[in-house]
């Protein structure tokens, strides 16, 4: 295994409402690809929603379970991915404490979203301590399982790179131990001659010349250590480095492709447009949706011409549809030999058969809450136990550990 494939994912939704196609051809699908490479925390960001929600927090409970059910319906694995609720981790509010106190307001008030959300949600007051904090408190979220890739959107890849600055700050303030330099080498020497040799020669060359690949090369080989405690560990990808001990290790986002999945108008499919297909919608109500989605405005009545790329029917055939039917709808469409409501059958099936195990799936769980409750319960002790362990290191560096 490579380095990259053993790295812990980390990624969160706030749970503001039911999910849709968007959702599951943007991010699920993503997820439940990830999990089965990585070790994968999936949570749900109540904590994140009450921020912009906290006059009318009554949708957030509904909206979790919701929220799981769609992920599990989706294809997420309670066997191969942790799923739970960031404020049944309450760890993840300490450590932001503990961050808040080495994070310069400017960092926070410098984040790109917090104006843009503050411009864009005119109608709510966000002048709040927590709104300022919500990409502080995003930073915890990750530090504390020590993720190294966290899947995200591009509105989103700011709040990481904060998050890798906070690392950064608070390693090089925490990460001094004394006499590190020789715990380090010391640490060196349970590798055996031949790998410390090999570590000592990659170091010198990423040092010297900034040589990537001997970064790389070196992290690989210190992750395939079966003999070194993770402390030393820690103390030697901080000594390759030239830093102190690594405590709060730097994520990566991991940007999500952009989900080519359009809305019912040909915008972007988003809750705001009203342009959705839940995935939850009833079969009936899907049907109605697409029957009634605009088309090529020139095509007024069933003679008239049209053109596929003036129509947003052709973008779900784009994604749904084989070669055979999309050359049946340019032909079709171009000289009037298809009608629209025909047009979009194929597209009714595919969509249709696309929700149907997803839609057994979470009716199976809607009847069983009982088993979606164990499952984020489990969820949650797992999290827990990550997370309790990194507090563990950062209440030491900081000096409050009290042993
Ligand atoms: N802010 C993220 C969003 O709105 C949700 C989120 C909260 C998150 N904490 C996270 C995503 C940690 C990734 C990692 O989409
Ligand atoms: Fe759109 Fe199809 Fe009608 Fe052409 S035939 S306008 S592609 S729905």
């Amino acid at each position: 295994m490579n380095t990259v494939t053993r790295q812990r994912v980390l990624s969160g939704m706030r749970p503001t409402g039911l999910l849709h196609l968007g959702h599951y051809h943007g991010v699920l699908k993503n997820w439940v690809n990830l999990q089965h490479e990585h070790e994968c925390f999936f949570f749900i960001a109540d904590w994140h929603a009450l921020t912009t929600h906290y006059e009318d927090p009554r949708i957030i409970e509904q909206s979790v379970w919701d929220m799981v059910i769609d992920w599990l319906a989706a294809g997420i694995s309670p066997g191969a991915a942790k799923i739970f609720i960031q404020s049944r981790v309450p760890e993840h509010a300490e450590l932001h404490t503990l961050l808040s106190m080495i994070t310069p307001l400017g960092w926070l008030e410098r984040v790109p979203t917090y104006k843009d959300q503050q411009e864009k949600l005119k109608e709510k007051d966000l002048a709040t301590y927590g709104f300022l904090g919500y990409p502080l408190l995003q930073s915890a979220d990750i530090l504390i399982y020590k993720a190294g890739l966290v899947p995200v959107g591009e509105d989103q890849v700011a709040h990481v790179e904060l998050t890798r600055e906070i690392a950064r700050r608070f390693n090089h303030l925490y990460g001094r131990e004394p006499g590190f330099e020789e715990k380090a080498e010391q640490a060196c020497t349970k590798m055996g001659k031949k790998n410390a040799r090999m570590f000592k020669e990659l170091r010198r060359k990423y040092q010297e010349q900034g040589d990537q690949e001997s970064l790389s090369v070196a992290h690989a080989l210190l992750d395939s250590q079966q003999n070194i405690s993770i402390g030393d560990k820690e103390r030697l990808y901080g000594y390759l480095e030239g830093q102190g001990k690594i405590i709060l290790p730097e994520p990566q986002s991991l940007l999500t492709p952009a989900s080519k999945m359009p809305g019912l108008d040909g915008q972007k499919m988003s809750k705001s447009y009203a342009n959705t297909i839940a995935l939850r919608d009833k079969p009936d109500d899907i049907t109605h949706k697409i029957r009634t989605m605009p088309t090529d405005p020139a095509r007024v009545r069933r003679n008239d011409p049209g053109d596929p790329d003036k129509c947003p029917v052709w973008q779900f055939h784009l994604i749904y549809s084989d070669d055979g039917t999309r050359d049946w709808v340019q032909a079709g469409c171009r000289n009037a030999g298809i009608g629209c409501v025909e047009c979009k059958q194929p597209i009714i099936d595919c969509v249709l058969k696309e929700l149907k195990p997803i839609q057994e799936r979470a009716r199976e769980y809607e009847n069983d809450m009982a088993t979606v409750r164990s499952i984020v319960d489990e969820g949650n002790e797992a999290a827990r136990e990550v997370a309790r362990d990194t507090l563990d290191d950062v209440r030491k560096a900081m000096g409050i550990a009290y042993i």
